[in-house]
C-alpha cells in the first residue's frame, strides 16, 4: 500500500515533528512536507535532515496559499502550530486536518491557549487529570471534533514545566498512533473517534475518555 502522504505544519521547535518522522518510518503514512508559519521555526531544520521537502508561509491567514502549502497531501497535521487555519481553507479540507493540544479538551482550549499558559491553567484549576488531545480542526481554535485523547495525572508538587513534560512525552506517542489508524482508515471523509486498544488506537465503539474521569 503506497503510504498517505501528510502534510505537517509546525511554528515552533518541532518535537512531535520529530515524532511522526521517527515512528512513520514503514508505516501506512509518510511525511510528504513540512510547512512553516515562520523561517524561524526550528522544527524546519529536522524536516531538513530527514529529507522532507519544507516551506514557509508568507500570508498563513491566506487559505489559498494555507491549501497550496500543503501540497495535496491527503492528511494535514497541526503540530506546535499557532496560527489559525482560515476558514475557507478549512471548508476545503475539511476532515482532513487535524490538530495536537496539550490538556483534555474541551478543557484548556480557546484562543491564546498554548504552551505553559495551557499548563499554569491546568495546575491553578486543581484538576486531578490532565492530557493530550487530537481533535479535527474547525473554524474556532481547538474547538473541532475529538478524535483521541490520552490521560495524564496531576502530581503533588507539579509545575508547569514538569507538566508539559510528561504530557509533551504523552503528545509524542499518541498523535504518530492516531495519524497511522487514520492513514490506515484511508483517511474518512467523516469525524472518526479513535479509542485506546492495548497499545494502538482503534475506531471506538464508545466515547473517548471524558474530562475528569480516570482509565482505572
Ligand atoms: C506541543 O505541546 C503541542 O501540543 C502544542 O505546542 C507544543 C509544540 O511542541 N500545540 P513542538 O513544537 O512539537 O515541540
Amino acid at each position: 500500500m503506497t503510504p498517505v502522504p501528510v502534510a505537517v505544519l509546525v511554528s515552533g521547535g518541532g518535537t512531535n515533528l520529530q515524532a511522526l518522522l521517527d515512528a512513520l518510518r514503514d508505516s501506512a503514512a509518510r511525511v510528504a512536507r513540512v510547512v512553516a508559519s515562520g523561517a524561524d521555526a526550528g522544527a524546519l531544520e529536522r524536516a531538513r535532515r530527514a529529507g522532507v521537502p519544507t516551506a514557509v508561509l508568507a500570508h498563513p491567514d491566506d487559505p489559498d496559499e494555507v491549501v497550496t502549502a500543503s501540497g495535496g497531501a491527503r492528511l494535514v497535521v497541526l503540530a506546535g502550530y499557532l496560527k489559525r487555519i482560515p476558514p475557507a481553507a478549512v471548508a476545503r479540507l475539511r476532515w482532513r486536518v487535524i490538530n495536537i493540544h496539550p490538556a483534555l479538551l474541551p478543557a484548556f482550549g480557546g484562543p491564546g491557549m498554548y504552551g505553559s499558559r495551557v499548563h499554569q491553567a491546568v495546575l491553578a484549576s486543581g484538576v486531578a487529570l490532565t492530557g493530550a488531545t487530537v481533535h479535527y480542526v474547525d473554524e474556532e481554535y481547538d474547538r473541532g471534533p475529538i478524535i483521541a485523547q490520552w490521560p495524564v495525572p496531576v502530581r503533588p508538587g507539579d509545575t508547569p514545566e514538569t507538566l508539559a513534560a510528561r504530557v509533551l512525552a504523552v503528545e509524542h506517542r499518541l498523535l504518530p498512533q492516531v495519524v497511522m489508524e487514520l492513514a490506515r482508515l484511508g483517511v474518512p471523509e467523516k469525524p472518526v473517534r479513535l479509542a485506546a486498544s492495548g497499545s494502538a488506537f482503534v475506531v471506538a465503539d464508545q466515547p473517548s475518555v471524558r474530562v475528569g474521569e480516570s482509565r482505572g
